[in-house]
């Protein structure tokens, strides 16, 4: 470092531009290029912005995570990200901006088509191996936006007031597991303030929890504007401003650093990292020596990619009859704008220029005889009458009518939130026009965050979410329509009745640049299932075109196993999930169940297998607010597998031993000194003579500190010697030996 001035170590912590990095010529510091993510390689050509409104060079658009997520299937993510790495290198991009891994708090967000899930866990597994495949053609990423930023009302100020068990337990674990597992080269801020303080300056989120505790060793880049005090972020952690230039702040940090109020060190410590990161990248783009175009790595390739991801992404809602799959011998009606002209990404940031598209109207008329009528228009200008009884006359003479509906752009992008979860009046009155011209009709739904199924939900009989998929939807959508490929998504978020049942909903999007995370940790199925509300399709759930069994499951607290069978006539997949349900007499409060691991499987018809799920401490764990650590509460664990958070086909009981007791002190509770082994007959004993066998004496005291309740004249007196009982508690040998005997 010392061969760098002050002025120039000062620069390269903030960009140089939009999209690069200040390069260093006379250091050997070139600049590298950075841009966004996460579903595809937004390069931008000309004017510069960060909410997609500039042109950019053509690339494979991949299934948003909203719709990846619903495919459970992190091989799959993987080779996406292996894929994205590839394009990245090809346009000389040294890091990718993303994967977003937020947790879908509210279905109202309006940025939840970039998110995996409600669900910690499979955002996690699968922001991982997005990392993983990126990473392995020597291309960076940039995990986002750290942390809770859940809504795009006021992302700039908000303050998300998040208790510390939720912050750990649902909003914090994604990121951990990919900083832990893939080591990602860059982590990207969020715009939001944290409990107060905004994350770009949050020592506690971008020092403490994310290097010292995970081991994260790459740079924290910030969201592209959301740095305000660049010293105060330095001091927080934050490597790299984006965008740049801003030299109000390079100016900043080199009179801080004359003036003393700023350590030098503090900004070495953030050049090292900035420049390990473009040494990374230019290795990553050295090595790549050959294979410099879009057309040398295969379009066509990763379009095809691009077509199995959106397969694998569909869900299969509703199939009365056996619908679906449809005989594509038959006439079928095509209805809806949709078919015709693909809504197959969200607005914002993340909007890639696709190499090309393919309509669902193209691909399925290229396999059958099809007739189509536009059934509503986007803009709204036309009349809807006449467009609606065109519709309804296309589906009186067809055999089968495949309804596409869904969210038009404008409902949902980054920057905003959703109001509520229902489709456009024109396309819920389609849908009952064309179900009651036709019985056989499909829906089949377009959108990014989820939509009401309501009230229409009864008038059909089968129902595809498509999500958003990318740019080979419409092939994919032909592909689960007709069979060539059997549905495997499951849903990465519940289906609510009605907007009033998420949990978040008295708390979203919060008032006077605040919101409260009112619901805990009860976020997504964690509500329903905790307090049984029914909703309209759970986390986890979807149809294929066959059936499946569970049987014969075995645990330990380790492992799980249990055999999965095909019990239907067509071959398919299953995601076998399981869940741990935590004991509910231990003080703390759990929710019903959690998804702790999970497994996709295929089967061919009659087929069998043995799936294997791994457990480790975290599954049975929760954050402990007094001690600030994972804890393992003693008791009766059960462990559940099935096809969704709803539907637990087999479930078993494993039993963990409390945990060693810690140390006492006089401010520990009176509950703990009954609870440990040394103390607890002693006092059991004492308090029984004390109050003439009142029992329920103790219950009464049991949350106090002993040290007041020692303050307590005649109580006081019972416990003399008090002193003397901590002391022997503590002591390693007495422990010993009252553990022995506990255990005889
Ligand atoms: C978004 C980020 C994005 C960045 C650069 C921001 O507005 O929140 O997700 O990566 O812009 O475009």
């Amino acid at each position: 470092m010392t061969e760098l001035t002050l002025e120039q170590k000062a620069a390269i912590v903030v960009g140089a531009d939009f999209w690069s990095t200040v390069g260093v010529p006379g250091a050997g510091i070139p600049p590298i290029g950075i841009t966004d993510g996460p579903h595809g390689v937004r390069k931008q050509r000309g004017g510069n912005d960060h909410l997609g409104l500039g042109d950019s060079v053509p690339a494979t658009c991949f299934p948003p995570a909203a719709g990846i997520a619903s495919s459970w299937n992190p091989a799959l993510v993987e080779r996406i990200g292996v894929a994205l790495g590839d394009e990245a290198r090809a346009e000389e991009v040294g890091v990718l901006l993303g994967p977003g891994v937020n947790i879908k708090r509210s279905p109202l967000c309006g940025r939840n088509f970039e998110y995996f899930s409600e669900d910690p866990l499979l955002s996690g597994v699968l922001g991982a191996a997005w990392v993983r495949g990126i990473q392995s053609r020597g291309v960076g990423a940039s995990v986002k936006h750290f942390a809770a930023n859940n809504q795009e009302t006021n992302r700039m100020t908000v303050s998300a007031e998040v208790d510390e068990r939720t912050l750990r337990e649902i909003y914090l674990p994604a990121f951990e597991r990919v900083v832990r597992a893939e080591q990602p080269w860059t982590v990207m801020c969020s715009y939001n303030r944290v409990n107060g303080v905004a994350a770009a300056e949050n020592h506690w989120l971008l020092t403490e929890v994310l290097r010292d505790e995970w081991g994260f060793d790459g740079a924290v880049v910030s969201d592209w504007g959301a740095v305000d005090n660049r010293i105060r972020a330095l001091e927080a952690g934050l490597d790299l401003e984006m965008p740049g230039p801003q030299p109000g702040s390079t100016a900043a940090i080199v009179s801080a650093v004359r003036a003393g109020t700023l350590a030098e060190s503090v900004l070495d410590a953030a050049v090292a990292r900035i420049t390990a990161l473009v040494a990374k990248a230019d290795r990553g783009r050295r090595d790549l020596a050959g294979e410099t175009s879009m057309s040398s790595i295969g379009v066509a390739e990763h379009h095809a990619l691009a077509r199995e991801a959106a397969a694998e992404s569909i869900v299969l809602l509703r199939n009365e009859g056996g619908l679906l799959p449809l005989d594509s011998a038959q006439a079928i009606g095509v209805i809806g704008e949709f078919a015709r002209t693909p809504r197959f990404q969200g607005a914002g940031s993340s909007q890639v220029h696709p190499t090309r598209v393919d309509s669902a109207l193209d691909a399925l008329s290229a396999i059958a005889t099809v007739e189509f009528a536009a059934g509503y228009s986007f803009d709204g200008a036309a009349d809807p009458a006449p467009l609606i009884a065109e519709a309804v006359a296309v589906a009186r003479r067809s055999e089968a009518v495949l309804l596409f509906v869904g969210l038009p752009a404008g409902d949902e992008s980054e920057g905003y939130d959703r109001t509520h979860l229902e489709l456009p009046a024109s396309h819920t009155k389609l849908i009952a026009e064309v179900a009651a011209a036709n019985p056989r009709t499909v829906v089949i739904l377009t959108n990014g965050g989820v939509v009401s199924l309501e009230p229409w939900h009864d008038s059909v009989p089968a129902i595809l979410e498509a999500w958003l998929l990318g740019q080979a939807g419409g092939g994919a959508i032909a592909d689960v329509v007709f069979g060539t490929v059997a549905p495997s998504g499951r849903l990465a978020e519940s289906i609510p009745f009605r907007l009033q049942d998420t949990p978040s909903y008295l708390n979203f999007p919060g008032e006077n640049d605040v919101v409260r995370y009112g619901e805990g940790i009860f976020v997504g199925y964690r509500h329903y299932e905790t307090i049984g509300l029914p909703v309209r399709y759970p986390f986890g759930f979807g149809l294929g075109y066959t059936t499946f069994s569970y049987a014969d499951l075995q645990v330990s607290h380790r492992r799980a196993s249990v055999t999965i069978t095909n019990t239907g006539t067509r071959a398919g997949r299953e995601v076998a999930q399981l869940y741990v349900s935590a004991p509910t007499d231990s003080g703390i409060a759990v929710p019903r169940r959690e998804l702790r691991a999970f497994e996709k499987i295929s089967l061919e018809p009659g087929e069998s297998a043995r799936v294997l799920f791994v457990l480790d401490d975290r599954a049975y764990s929760h954050w402990n607010v007094r001690t600030h650590s994972w804890l393992i509460a003693g008791g009766e664990y059960t462990i559940g597998v099935g096809g969704s958070a709803h539907d637990i086909a087999q479930s078993a009981v494993v039993h963990l031993r409390a945990p060693k007791p810690g140390r006492l002190t006089l401010d520990s509770r009176v509950s703990e000194f009954l609870a440990h082994p040394v103390t607890g007959p002693i006092l059991a004993r004492a308090a029984g003579d004390a109050t003439d066998g009142e029992a329920n004496l103790l219950d009464m005291v049991a949350s106090m500190p002993m040290r007041r309740l020692m303050r307590f004249p005649g109580v006081g007196n019972s416990f003399k010697r008090i002193g003397l009982l901590v002391a022997l508690a503590n002591n390693p040998v007495v422990r010993g030996i009252a553990a022995l005997r506990r255990r005889r």
